[in-house]
């Protein structure tokens, strides 16, 4: 009897002992913050309030975010319409080569400062940045892909599985992960940190013109492209002349209203000299030409023109180049060149290296 005790305790201990050796360790995550610059209003979003943002979610998003595999063919990965270099926009293209060379039907806008923009898209029919990202993913012009089939591909690479597990608990690879990794890398991206910022910050000044191009823009565009986001996040019509080819009702095509119709989200300026070309059917190839239209090309017969626009705006020769000098100021080489958001396997330049 005694031995037949003597047995099951030493039977429990071992296996006690064998649960504590082999307990997994504890799941850890590196816990990131939004960073809200001085100044700024609060961010209209909490983008990370069910899915909070650490480095392992983030650095599984960045991978997501920079892989073909996301797409049917393996050639069109987010980053392929989103370049870092052109501040996450398709620099030089008014509309973006998708899966079998379709196009988009609209210009890609720039990706920063997310977490500010409740209603995403021209028209603003996406609002919420997790599920965004299935509107690229299941175009036939974009990514063609199916959810089901990028999983596989996903599960079939040990790389992933390890990232899966160490950014979520469970570790699974499913859509809700797969959405919430990206939104922590695309919410993160921030733009705060160009010329036109460190004049504010005290840390830099504007040239001659470029104040006077700052006095012009407060005065003329400030209404809409509202400091510091430089837009006010509305829906409005700044009197384009509507595109025969390719027509399209903006806002109305989501609201129904006609109220809305030729009504579409007021864009950034942040980055404006590298998001070539501009407006929602990437229509203009310079700021001059930009210019230009609030001058002189306004269609002022359409029922939805902006009141605010209804005059045009009277700019002279001498301020359009003042103006022009502000709005290169909004570039911020940061966001441009920070290699957080390069590609995972990005090489710092040597040149780089040595500071
Ligand atoms: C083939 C080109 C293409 C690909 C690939 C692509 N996008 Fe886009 N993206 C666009 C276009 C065009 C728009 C504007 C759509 C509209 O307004 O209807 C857009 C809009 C967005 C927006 C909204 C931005 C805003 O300010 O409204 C986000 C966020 C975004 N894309 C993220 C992604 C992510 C994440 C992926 C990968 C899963 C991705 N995109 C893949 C072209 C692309
Ligand atoms: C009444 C509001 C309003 C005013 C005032 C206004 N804009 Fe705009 N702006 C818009 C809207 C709306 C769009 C997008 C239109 C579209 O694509 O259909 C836009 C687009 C732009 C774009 C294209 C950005 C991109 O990424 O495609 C630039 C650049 C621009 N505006 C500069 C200016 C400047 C400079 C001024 C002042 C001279 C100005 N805007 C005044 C509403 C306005």
């Amino acid at each position: 009897m005694l031995k037949i005790k003597i047995i099951i305790s030493l039977l429990l201990i071992v296996v006690m002992a064998s649960a504590f050796i082999y307990n997994e360790p504890p799941h850890k995550l590196t816990y990131l913050k939004l960073f809200i610059p001085r100044g700024w209003p609060k961010p209209t979003t909490d983008i990370f309030a069910t899915n909070p943002l650490t480095e392992e979610g983030f650095v599984l998003g960045r991978k997501l975010f920079y892989d073909g595999r996301l797409s049917k063919d393996g050639n069109f990965p987010c980053s392929g319409c989103h370049q870092q270099f052109a501040a996450f926009s398709t620099y030089g293209h008014d509309f973006s080569h998708g899966f079998n060379n379709n196009l988009t039907k609209r210009n890609a806008p720039g990706l920063f400062n997310l977490a500010w923009q409740k209603e995403m898209h021209w028209d603003g029919g996406v609002n919420h940045l997790e599920v965004q990202p299935l509107a690229p993913l299941t175009n036939l012009n974009e990514m063609a892909e199916t959810l089901p089939n990028v999983l596989q591909k996903l599960k079939k690479d040990t790389a992933y599985v390890s990232l899966f597990k160490a950014a979520f608990k469970d570790g699974v690879i499913n859509s809700q992960h797969m959405l919430k990794a990206l939104a922590q890398f695309t919410g993160s991206i921030q733009s705060y940190n160009s010329r036109y910022d460190k004049v504010k910050r005290g840390e830099d000044n504007f040239t001659i013109s470029e104040k006077l191009g700052y006095k012009i823009f407060l005065d003329k565009c400030n209404t809409c492209h509202k400091e510091p986001l430089f837009t006010d996040n509305s829906f409005r019509n700044n009197g384009l002349i509507v595109n025969s080819k390719l027509p399209d009702s903006g806002r109305m095509s989501i609201t129904g209203n006609l109220t809305d119709l030729y009504k579409f989200k007021v864009p950034s300026l942040r980055n404006c000299s590298i998001t070539i070309p501009y407006m929602h059917d990437g229509r203009m190839f310079s700021l001059s030409k930009v210019i230009d239209h609030y001058r002189k090309g306004i269609d002022t017969t359409q029922a939805t023109l902006d009141t605010l626009l209804k005059k045009r705006l009277i700019i002279s020769e001498q301020e359009r180049i003042d103006l022009l000098s502000f709005l290169y100021t909004l570039r911020d080489e940061d966001l441009l060149k920070d290699t957080r958001f390069a590609p995972p396997n990005y090489i710092q330049p040597a040149a780089k290296q040595e500071h």
